[in-house]
């Protein structure tokens, strides 16, 4: 074959696949593909999944429908799927959509070039196998010489909690941290490459516990480590389990200038009584304490969560338990989800919440979500915020970027500016983004 393939991932899910769906299309870089920009300019399609919901899963199927039509139409393609449902379904996924070539599960991407060269010979092809060693070791880095000044950085994998509600630890297999030494020196190279914030990812982010000098450093040693490299401006992490805030990692927060003032910290619910049938080993209490503990060290963090509502079990006074614990803790920001049954895990099996009132508590949180995140925005109106510039806006003349507190923000100012972290006062909140002026330096 002469002519250069072209590749095509759609990313469904959380940073994690983001982050996966970037290294997997610099090890397909290397094999000499190029990035297509829609699916019906690619030789090969991936939907990189996400199993987390019902909805999230389903959705694959429709679009693997969309595309063995596209597929008919185009001799050669070949179409794959990775990811958590790929995981979660394995060979099933290729009994239900025969047009799908390969089914690879997120920690097998390494061996991606091996597998696409046998679904060329014509092999419909699965792998799922966990392996021993880091898959991120054996992927090479991005090429791409300047990057956006966002970057996010996988350091953890997978999850031992195992909530009953969440697929999580059997899509992505045990917690595994990446070593300290390969974070920094892959941290350098994004610096190097334009990226000024970095966003550390893991199911279990707060869990890390990498092989470092002297022994195993947490995440709050990480982070420090990182503050040192010179250009890196801003530090993030996500996602967090209230368990695992250990002390360090709440000092940091009041230490570290580069860690940015915002904090993922999923709660799920209010009620003890549910979080324990979810297998959260922590209390409503407990939370709440922790919270204190962590705007004692920095006053001004803005704080998002995951909630969970209709969980089997829950009772309308759980739920206002819920409604109570977010008046007292105030979020920025926040998801919130119907509970989702989903195959093989323990609450599954419970009695279910009947849709109509799971909904109609769903509407109640979030109103009362949206209504602190307006108040949130509002209170930001007269402040001066620092922004990282990212891109251009929609309007010619503007450009945008996300203030510490990880609001969106627009100004009116040169595409120059794009990569750099300026004060902005903000004179306006908008729905979902507020907007403001650069403040003369
Ligand atoms: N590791 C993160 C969560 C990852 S999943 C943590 O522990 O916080 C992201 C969010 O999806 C969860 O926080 C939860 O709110 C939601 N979620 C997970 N499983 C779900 C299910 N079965 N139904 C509905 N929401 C779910
Ligand atoms: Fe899922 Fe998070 Fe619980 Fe792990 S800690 S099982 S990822 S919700
Ligand atoms: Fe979804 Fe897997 Fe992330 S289930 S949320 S893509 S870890």
């Amino acid at each position: 074959m002469s002519e250069t393939r072209k590749l095509f991932i759609r990313t469904y899910g959380c940073q994690m696949n983001v982050y996966d769906s970037e290294r997997m299309e610099a090890a397909l870089a290397a094999q000499g593909f190029e990035t297509a920009a829609t699916p019906e300019e690619a030789d090969v399609v991936l939907l990189n999944t996400c199993h987390i919901r019902e909805k999230a899963a389903e959705k694959v199927y429709s679009e693997l429908g969309r595309l063995k039509a596209l597929k008919a139409a185009r001799p050669g393609m070949k179409l794959g799927v990775t990811g958590c449902v790929a995981q979660a379904e394995g060979a099933e996924i290729l009994r239900r959509q025969p047009a799908v070539d390969l089914v690879v599960g997120p920690q097998a991407y390494h061996r991606l070039p091996a597998m696409l060269a046998r679904a060329d010979a014509g092999e419909a092809v699965l792998d799922t196998e966990f392996p021993a060693e880091d898959k991120f070791d054996h992927l090479p880095a991005d090429r791409r010489a300047r990057r956006a000044p966002a970057a996010f950085l996988t350091v953890q994998e997978g999850c031992d909690k195992f909530c009953t509600f969440c697929v999580v630890p059997y899509t992505r297999g045990a917690e595994v941290s990446r070593p300290v030494a390969r974070i920094l020196a892959e941290a350098r190279d994004l610096v190097s490459r334009g990226v000024r914030e970095i966003t550390l990812l893991g199911q279990n982010v707060n869990a890390y516990h990498g092989a470092g000098e002297g022994g195993e450093w947490g995440l709050a040693g990480l982070i420090r480590a990182l503050a040192r490299i010179d250009g890196l401006e801003r530090i993030r992490y996500t996602t967090s389990h209230p368990k695992d805030m250990d002390d360090d990692l709440i000092a940091a927060h009041g230490e570290v200038a580069q860690l940015m003032p915002y904090l993922h910290l999923p709660v799920q619910s209010g009620s003890d009584r549910v979080l324990k049938a979810m297998n959260r080993r922590h209390s409503a209490e407990s939370y709440l304490r922790l919270i204190e503990r962590i705007r004692a060290a920095r006053p001004d963090i803005l704080l998002s969560g995951d909630f969970i509502v209709g969980f089997p079990g829950e009772t309308d006074a759980d739920f206002e338990d819920t409604l109570s614990l977010v008046r007292e803790v105030v979020y920025g920001q926040a998801y919130s989800f119907r509970y989702s049954p989903r195959p093989g895990t323990p609450a599954a099996d419970r009695e279910q919440v009947p849709a109509p009132v799971a909904a109609e508590r769903l509407a109640r949180l979030q109103a009362l979500l949206l209504e602190q995140q307006r108040a949130v925005q509002e209170g930001m109106v007269g402040r001066e915020v620092s922004v990282l510039f990212e891109k251009a806006g929609r309007r010619p003349g503007q450009i945008v970027g996300k203030s510490d507190h990880l609001h969106a923000v627009h100004v009116d100012g040169p595409d120059s500016f794009v990569g750099q972290v300026m004060p902005v006062r903000i004179i306006e909140s908008a729905p979902n983004s507020l907007s403001g002026r650069l403040v003369a330096a």
